[in-house]
């Protein structure tokens, strides 16, 4: 597990370090800079609030100019800066790009595709996670910096990296396939077993030597699939392995200082198991960046949330997210106003005590000068830097939730890395299962419904969850099924869908049906997929419409209630959602893809047998989003307005910390009820996109 990290041991150059506080700031990259910006850069620092900042990311080519040539003249001066305006440093090891001169003399670093192209220098993160020879100067540049600043009051924490396997998570080198065969030797021991796993008497691919084995390089057609989904596994791995080794460099030459690497728990970045990383770092930290679209902002709540349960509920930091627009989506929308503040403070709402942007001031020059910044082009006569201050004035207002952690909802959503890298590989039922889709779209049903939930992985003790849902958990070890098993005999509630239950850990099918593992648990059985072709819907009683996939259901236990059925297509008059009890629980199975609307409709019935219910004002749900962090013997209750509308809350009551709370006020008249714990009953209503923070006392 994660070692704890507090805020004042984070930011030892504030105070003393006494004073808890959240953490505000961005990646800064003053190499791109002539020195006397970085004097101005320092007082605008201080108008924001700023008071971290992570430094040194991409320095390599300036702190090693070549081959036993070190200059830390200039990288001493800015940490001395730093420190002198009060600013802490998340000091980089500096590692993520490598420069030319290494690239020159050692071209064998350099990552190779699975069609055998090389991947040259001239943008970031050209090297394998499994060369030794990257990693010999890479660790000697990290025991350099390491020696260089152990002990300087600015430096905070370690930032390992950056973002590991954004650019380089597959190789498909002979270093790849060296490690690959060492990893593959561990996890199997013997060929007999390896074989076994990897079904190899299927076309003839069975193996009599390790050293036949290759990572999946392009192939004819399908390469096997347990193959594919065990270079996933160690691809991660790899990844992980050389995180630790920098790590371990740091915590020996360091051993006060939190180490941290920034991770990517957003959008469709999924070739890294972070629930496997998560552990081996003092705190996790995650960049974040919105993608424009329907459910954007349940996305990011999705992220944070998943990232929080990742954090195994403890406060986390947001290492990069987005002032306004990016530069490397088909296009880049500026946020709008209200969008920088409420994006930021969804993080903390799910437990971020760290709010940092990608990048402090915005570049001139190179791919990302047209990337938004904390000080944009315009300067700091814009929107973007009075937002910037304005928020870093109110994360100060929010002080008091620092070191909070979540407290548990009663529903959760199970989500998996394994099954997400399973269920989409090739040559299956449907090229078009989104695993992340399925599992936003239930959760943007439970924001519809003003439901909070906690997004989970399996390594989570499911006990606290009255309402478990297992969105296509296709991947079930014998282990995982009997979890299951005992937690609806339990009292538990499970609900799992389409595509679930249908493979081992060996992405084996379990025979006599499907969803295999599930099936006895569920009460049914399904003899063939039903995917449905793009375009094709079925209808279901209730009103409902499916899409994606149409499995034909088997009623096997009598006890088995039918909750819906298909009033249309292949099926019409068979069951669609199923609910058989188990013990005081229940296992529910929804056989087609409902999208967030369908959800939204069958999910006060699973809620109700579950006994869950809405913690927000009944014309609020919907509308605002609630989280709950605790500490200390107080409960602080996040409240967000996802919509473009105020919002009315009715009856909520607390101390406000803070809300720019659009005319709120409290039943006792015209004042906010800050400061009193048994303030009157508030008639709050929330501006458009509008955060308001409450506190109360813990019950
Ligand atoms: C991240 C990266 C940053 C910057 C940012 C732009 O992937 O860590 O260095 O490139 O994206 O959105």
């Amino acid at each position: 597990m994660t070692r704890r990290t507090t805020l004042p041991r984070l930011l030892p150059a504030l105070d003393g370090g006494s004073r808890a506080r959240l953490a505000y700031g961005a990646d800064y990259n003053p190499e791109q800079w002539p020195r006397e910006v970085w004097h101005e850069d320092v007082r605008l620092m201080r108008r924001a609030g700023v008071n971290i900042i992570s430094l040194g990311i991409f320095s390599w080519a300036r702190v090693q100019p070549d081959d036993d040539v070190w200059d830390f003249a200039w990288l001493d001066e800015l940490m001395d800066l730093l420190h002198a305006h009060g600013i802490a440093v998340d000091l980089a090891t500096a590692t993520a790009s490598p420069p030319p001169w290494l690239t020159t003399a050692h071209p064998e670093i350099l990552p190779v595709t699975a069609e055998g192209a090389t991947v040259w220098p001239g943008a970031r993160q050209h090297w394998r996670p499994t060369s030794p020879v990257f990693r010999e100067y890479a660790l000697r540049l990290v025991s350099a910096m390491a020696k260089q600043y152990a002990g300087h009051p600015a430096l905070a924490a370690w930032h390992i990296n950056n973002e590991l396997g954004c650019h380089n998570i597959y190789d498909y080198s002979d270093d790849a396939a060296r490690a690959f065969r060492l990893w593959l030797r561990d996890r199997y021991e013997s060929l007999d077993r390896l074989n076994h796993a990897w079904g190899t008497a299927f076309w003839s691919q069975r193996y009599s030597d390790w050293e036949q084995i290759l990572p999946p390089r392009l192939a004819a057609s399908h390469p096997n699939p347990t193959q594919q989904l065990d270079f996933k596994r160690f691809s991660s791995h790899a990844l992980k392995d050389y995180l630790c080794a920098e790590r371990d460099i740091l915590r020996r030459l360091t051993p006060e200082t939190p180490v941290t690497s920034n991770f990517m728990v957003m959008g469709g970045t999924k070739g890294m198991n972070y629930a496997d990383w998560a552990r081996e770092v003092d705190f996790v930290s995650n960049d974040h960046y919105v993608h424009p679209g329907p459910q954007d902002r349940d996305e990011l709540s999705f992220s944070a949330n998943l990232i929080s349960g990742i954090a195994g509920g403890r406060p986390w930091y947001v290492m990069e997210h987005s002032t306004s627009a990016v530069n490397w989506q088909p296009v880049n929308v500026a946020k709008r106003p209200g969008d920088l503040a409420r994006d930021s403070l969804l993080h903390v709402a799910h437990g971020a005590d760290g709010i940092c942007f990608f990048q402090w001031r915005q570049s001139a020059a190179g791919a990302e000068k047209y990337h938004s910044a904390m000080v944009p082009h315009a300067g700091e006569d814009s929107a973007v830097f009075r937002a910037v201050t304005e928020l870093g004035a109110t994360l100060d207002e929010l002080a008091p939730v620092a070191g909070s952690e979540r407290e548990p909802a009663a529903v959760a959503i199970l989500f998996d890395w394994e099954s997400w890298w399973a269920s989409e590989q090739d040559s299956h039922p449907t090229s078009r299962l989104d695993y992340r889709q399925e599992a936003l779209d239930w959760y943007s049903a439970l924001l519809a419904l003003g439901i909070r939930a906690d997004v989970i992985t399996t390594d989570t003790d499911l006990a606290p969850y009255r309402l478990l849902i297992a969105p296509v958990l296709h991947v079930v070890p014998g282990d995982l099924a009997d979890r299951l098993t005992r937690y609806a005999e339990g009292g538990g509630h499970l609900v799992t869908t389409y595509f679930s239950g249908v493979v081992d850990e060996n992405d084996h099918v379990w025979l006599g049906g499907y969803p295999g593992a599930l099936r006895d648990l569920l009460g049914i059985r399904v003899e063939e997929f039903g995917p449905l072709l793009d375009g094709d819907a079925v209808s279901l009683d209730g009103g409902f419409t499916g899409t994606l996939w149409a499995d034909r259901v088997d009623v096997t236990d009598p006890a088995v209630e039918i909750l819906a059925r298909y009033g249309s297509g292949e099926h019409t008059g068979c069951a669609a959602v199923t609910r058989r009890p188990v013990g005081s629980g229940s296992a529910t199975y929804v056989a087609t893809r409902l999208g967030p609307d369908g959800l939204t409709g069958l999910l006060p019935r699973l809620l109700e047998a579950a006994d869950v219910h809405s913690e927000l004002p009944a014309t609020a749900r919907g509308q605002v989003e609630l989280t709950v962090r605790r500490a200390g013997g107080h409960r602080y209750l996040f409240l967000v307005n996802r919509t473009d509308e105020p919002a009315a809350l009715p009856g909520l009551a607390g101390d406000v910390l803070t809300g720019d709370l659009g005319g709120a006020r409290t039943g006792a008249g015209d004042e906010l009820p800050g400061g009193h714990e048994d303030a009157p009953q508030s008639h709050l209503t929330l501006p458009p996109r509008g955060v308001a923070v409450l506190r109360e006392p813990a019950p």
